[in-house]
């Protein structure tokens, strides 16, 4: 594994909330001004960039089909340690980048702001709790993965990499790219076979996922699922292996996607007020304690 990434795993949240400034610089919001994306332009420095490929270098070479499937049996297992959501709400927030104050949001915040977006707009309440949750998934930091494990634009593995996924350059190292079973637009699928039946690259959205499948209504597991599959959900690059269920279910997705990036307030919410109502709301579809 690369050096350079190694060493950086020490704070791996600064390197996270770079990934999602990425996300903004990608997808600007359409609603901000001109003068605001300038400011960002400036914000992202040449530096910034540098770890952000460095990151999908990571992630694009080594996330293979194989990997997922190992990844898979040992996270599913959900054996690694039972907690409420509210301890792994704290527990997420050990991660704390305190190197750079000023622009690390800390987990819970994004989350809340995420969320509290939503209900502001009248949503039914599990929309808010999927809001509330949907980054959960990241504890998988804590329990040693990398951050291109962890985070990162999800895509289809076992069938060919859609040049609509960001850096596709890098997918030329994923020994996948050269195996013929893998490297076909379809790969190991059939044609809409239906997104249930394909294997995503690993990270939180699937493991979140996972855990949360009993619990929440369709649209809610949905965009858990395929929150960071960009290269459809903005680039409509995988539609030949999804069924029409699937594309209703997108609309979803494509609801939730805004909130995640452009909710960000400038005043953060308060998080201590509005434990009472996340409370309660957690408590209505979750049970009191969860298996990681
Ligand atoms: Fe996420
Ligand atoms: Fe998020």
């Amino acid at each position: 594994m690369n050096q350079k990434f190694t060493e950086k795993e020490v704070s791996p949240l600064s390197s996270m909330e770079e990934w999602e400034d990425d996300l903004l610089k990608r997808y600007p919001d359409p609603e901000e001004s001109a003068k605001t994306k300038e400011e960002y332009r400036n914000y992202v420095d040449s530096e910034r960039v540098d770890t952000v490929r460095e990151f999908y270098r990571l992630n694009h070479t080594y996330q293979t089909y194989d990997f997922v499937k190992e990844k898979r049996a040992d996270f599913l297992k959900f054996d690694k340690r039972e907690m409420s959501l509210w301890e792994a709400v704290d527990f997420l927030n050990t991660l704390v980048d305190d190197s750079d104050p000023d622009t690390s949001l800390d987990q819970l915040q994004h989350l809340l702001q995420t969320s509290e977006a939503i209900r502001a707009d009248g949503h039914p309440d599990w929309f808010v709790l999927t809001g509330f949750m949907h980054d959960m998934g990241k504890v998988l930091c804590l329990f040693g993965e990398p951050q291109w494990a962890v985070v990162g634009d999800t895509f289809p593995v076992g069938c060919q990499h859609s040049d609509k996924i960001v850096y596709p350059e890098f997918f030329a190292a994923n020994p996948d790219s050269t195996d013929e079973r893998y490297n076909t637009k379809y790969g190991i699928y059939e044609p809409n076979c239906g997104l249930d039946n394909v294997r995503m690259s690993w990270g939180h959205d699937e493991y979140l996922y996972q855990m949360m499948k009993d619990y929440l209504p369709e649209p809610a597991l949905y965009m858990i699922r395929y929150h960071s599959f960009y290269s459809q959900h903005r680039e409509n690059a995988y539609s030949h292996l999804m069924t029409e269920h699937d594309h209703k279910m997108f609309e979803w997705v494509n609801k939730f996607n805004p909130y995640d990036l452009y909710s960000k307030v400038p005043v953060p919410p308060d998080a201590k007020a509005l434990r009472p109502y996340y409370e309660d709301l957690v408590a209505k579809y979750l049970p009191s304690t969860l298996k990681f």
